[in-house]
């Protein structure tokens, strides 16, 4: 269909355009026999603004993808360093744990100042949850409470908790040292080590912690299968 735009005389933007144009701007030429039905003029025109508004979108088309690839857009590769910053997980092995050590005594004295505020001092009856077992005659490490230092399958998780998520809204701000002392502090109040016990990378993966047999195995996931029959939570 014939614009209302494309008739006429030729808009004052084709002043713009230069005197010797290339050839996919300039207007068909009529086949001999044949009759054009516009105008030269206004034929021209026409055709130079729809190729022109063509050539035009395919541009802005290309230069927004590139730009979603480039230094402004979204996502970049991240930089080595910036990898190993967030790469602090500690598996059960504990072969990631930093060097640095430890003892309870030193674990007291920064719980007191860094996590009783919201623990407690005795390690309950505070904000957050409480840190030292019940006083009960359990038949399960379970019926202690949903204590991390106790439930924890291995040392590793206790270490790894403390270091990516205390003290709350604080997180990332302990020392390695620190962080190998306040373990020490929980696991000896909740009875699974020694008083002066150090630890440090080699001592934390090998305690045995009293629940490390008794998680279930967790079921080979497939799409669309169910939880755990039975499962809690
Ligand atoms: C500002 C308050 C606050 C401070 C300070 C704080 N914590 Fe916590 N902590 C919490 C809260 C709240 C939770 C529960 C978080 C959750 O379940 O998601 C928690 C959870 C924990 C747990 C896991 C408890 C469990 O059994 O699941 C441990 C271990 C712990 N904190 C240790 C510490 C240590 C060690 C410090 C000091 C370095 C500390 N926290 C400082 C508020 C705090």
């Amino acid at each position: 269909m014939q614009s209302r735009r494309c008739s006429g005389e030729a808009p004052a933007w084709t002043a713009l355009l230069p005197r010797s144009q290339p050839a996919w701007l300039l207007p068909r030429r009529a086949l001999p026999g044949e009759r054009l039905a516009r105008t030269p003029s206004s034929a021209t025109t026409c055709s130079q603004f729809v190729r022109v508004l063509g050539v035009f979108a395919v541009f802005m088309l290309l230069g927004t993808n590139a730009l979603a690839q480039g230094p402004t857009g979204v996502g970049r590769t991240p930089t080595e360093e910036e990898i190993r910053a967030w790469d602090i997980s500690i598996s059960p092995t504990g072969e990631e744990l930093p060097p640095g050590q430890g003892t309870s005594e030193e674990g007291r004295l920064v719980y007191r100042r860094q996590c009783a505020s919201c623990h407690g001092a005795d390690a309950s009856g505070g904000s957050g949850p409480r840190l030292v077992k019940r006083d009960v005659q359990p038949d399960h490490p379970w019926d202690f409470g949903r204590i991390l230092p106790i439930r924890a399958p291995y040392a590793t998780v206790v270490w790894d908790y403390i270091n990516r998520g205390m003290p709350l809204n604080r997180e990332g701000t302990l020392t390695a040292d620190q962080v190998y002392a306040l373990t020490a502090y929980l696991l000896f109040i909740n009875d699974v080590i020694a008083e002066e016990t150090v630890l440090d990378a080699e001592s934390l993966p090998a305690i045995e912690m009293p629940n490390r047999d008794a998680f279930a195995r967790v079921p080979d996931w497939q799409p669309g299968k169910p939880r755990l029959a039975g499962y809690p939570h």
